[in-house]
């Protein structure tokens, strides 16, 4: 079979698809959301079941978007199309590509809402806004923002628009420049950030609770959790990787690839764990906060500090950086389903796709405000599209990837695109993608699946019969 080439181009070297996959990964998953789930599961327990995640089940499917992508040179839904037709299978494996375009569009639109509270952030803590806040101010200020339609609207419009700016204009012009520049700045002011952190606040709180393991705290929902979260903080089961993947060289090494992104991604969360919780304990704050760690806890805690609001400053410009460079993987997928699909230009295609997002996105800015008591089965619509994404299409779409590529296609063509050098991590690959992943994430997803239970069951014979203690 030869090898394909993509309409979109291709990054200009395998550095350039490093740094681009871990800015697809690094996003508000890591430096919001991580923290903040870590905070309300108890710390070192979560940690632990969220590396276990990573390793066992987010590793192999990202090595199978890759591999996926780069074989199909094209968007997710033209990728596992032209793969299946190749290959003899049904066409409907294109589906896959095409839950993958829905999810995106969802995540995209309440990502792009919480991103601009963070650009709005830069600027009101810069400001000085939060000097000297109290709990009561700092949560007043963070509601004033979030009860206002018009300035939610506001930041997510303007954040939706730089990210369709650098889809618009292409992998080469757009994504690569954007990653190129935005990357170091990212990893700079994060490292500057942990430094800060480790001076003026309690580090070693902070190492003790990410690091410290209560086994007690470990529950069914806690696995849950752990599991979304690993999907959503690698980009797995959308097609941002396996589109990256698309833009790969053939040369280069499939699994090393996915060993750095993946190893990248896990670091930046806990360096992120890092640079809030010192503060947030220094001050003797929660750290179960939920959503409003960042914004209330962390804000409060500037506001006292020495150089605060630069520092706050600096803290939200690398929030809105993250957010940035992962967004700009949430629209690619589809803006270039919709060049090959439609032939448009990249722009019209980009502006079109992230219009669509950006009116999702309206319920979730009104979810905040307006419609804050129209909840459906527990959820208001915010939190319906978080939870429908992330807990269950990406983590569906990640199975079905994984089963494509280990089962459905040949074996000659995926060792091909492994690289031969590689015979045993080859024969783990297999394994897990075949075996272990897809059947932990159907384990996840039948809701019937009472997973406390199993938990429960798992102490008690371990206890029982490693430890030889009574139950
Ligand atoms: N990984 C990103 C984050 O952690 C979010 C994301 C999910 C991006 C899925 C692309 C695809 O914030």
């Amino acid at each position: 079979m030869s090898d394909k080439k993509s309409v979109h181009g291709l990054w200009s070297s395998r550095w350039v698809f490093v740094l681009a996959a871990t800015g697809s990964a690094v996003g508000l998953g890591n430096i919001w959301r991580f923290p903040y789930i870590t905070g309300e599961n108890g710390g070192g327990a979560f940690v632990l079941v969220y590396l276990a995640c990573v390793v066992l089940v987010g590793l192999p499917i990202m090595i199978a978007e890759i591999i996926v992508g780069r074989r199909g040179r094209q968007s997710p839904i033209n990728s596992m199309r032209s793969l299946a037709a190749e290959e003899g299978l049904s066409r409907r494996w294109a589906l896959v590509g095409a839950m993958g375009i829905v999810a995106g569009f969802l995540i995209l639109s309440f990502y792009s809402v919480v991103a601009g509270w963070s650009i709005s952030y830069i600027f009101s803590i810069g400001a000085g806004r939060f000097a000297g806040a109290t709990i009561e101010s700092a949560e007043l200020a963070f509601e004033g923002l979030i009860s206002s339609p018009f300035h939610l609207l506001f930041w997510h419009t303007l954040f939706l628009t730089l990210t369709v700016f650098v889809v618009g204009r292409g992998v080469q012009k757009g994504l690569e420049k954007a990653i190129k520049i935005l990357m170091p700045i990212l990893f700079f002011i994060l490292l500057l950030m942990v430094f800060y952190a480790a001076f003026s606040g309690d580090f070693r709180g902070a190492l003790q609770y990410l690091f410290k393991a209560d086994f007690s705290k470990l529950t069914g929902d806690v696995i849950l959790i752990a599991f979304g979260q690993a999907f959503f903080s690698l980009s797995l089961g959308m097609g941002s990787i396996m589109i990256y993947g698309a833009y790969l060289a053939k040369d280069v090494s499939i699994p090393k690839m996915a060993l750095v992104v993946g190893g990248a991604d896990t670091l930046v969360a806990l360096l992120a764990g890092l640079a809030i919780f010192p503060i947030v304990f220094g001050f003797g704050l929660a750290p179960g906060q939920g959503p409003g760690l960042v914004f209330v806890s962390l804000a409060i805690s500037f506001g006292h500090m020495p150089w605060g609001s630069f520092f706050g400053a600096l803290f939200f410009i690398l929030l809105s950086i993250a957010a940035w460079t992962s967004a700009i993987s949430l629209l690619e997928p589809v803006t270039a389903w919709l060049v090959e699909r439609f032939k448009w230009p990249r722009p019209k295609a980009s502006a079109i796709a992230g219009g669509l997002a950006w009116f999702l996105g309206v319920g979730s800015v009104l979810s905040f405000n307006e419609w804050e008591d129209f909840v459906v089965g527990g959820r208001n619509y915010f939190e319906w599209m978080e939870f429908s994404s992330t807990t269950i299409l990406l983590p569906l779409g990640g199975m079905f990837v994984a089963i494509f590529a280990s089962m459905k296609l040949a074996n000659r063509s995926v060792q091909s695109e492994f690289g031969l050098e590689h015979p045993m991590s080859y024969r783990i690959w297999k394994w897990s993608s075949t075996y272990f992943a897809p059947v932990a994430v159907a384990l996840v997803l039948l809701e019937g699946i009472d997973l406390g239970g199993v938990v429960e069951y798992l102490h008690k014979i371990s206890a029982e019969n490693i430890l030889g203690l009574p139950v």
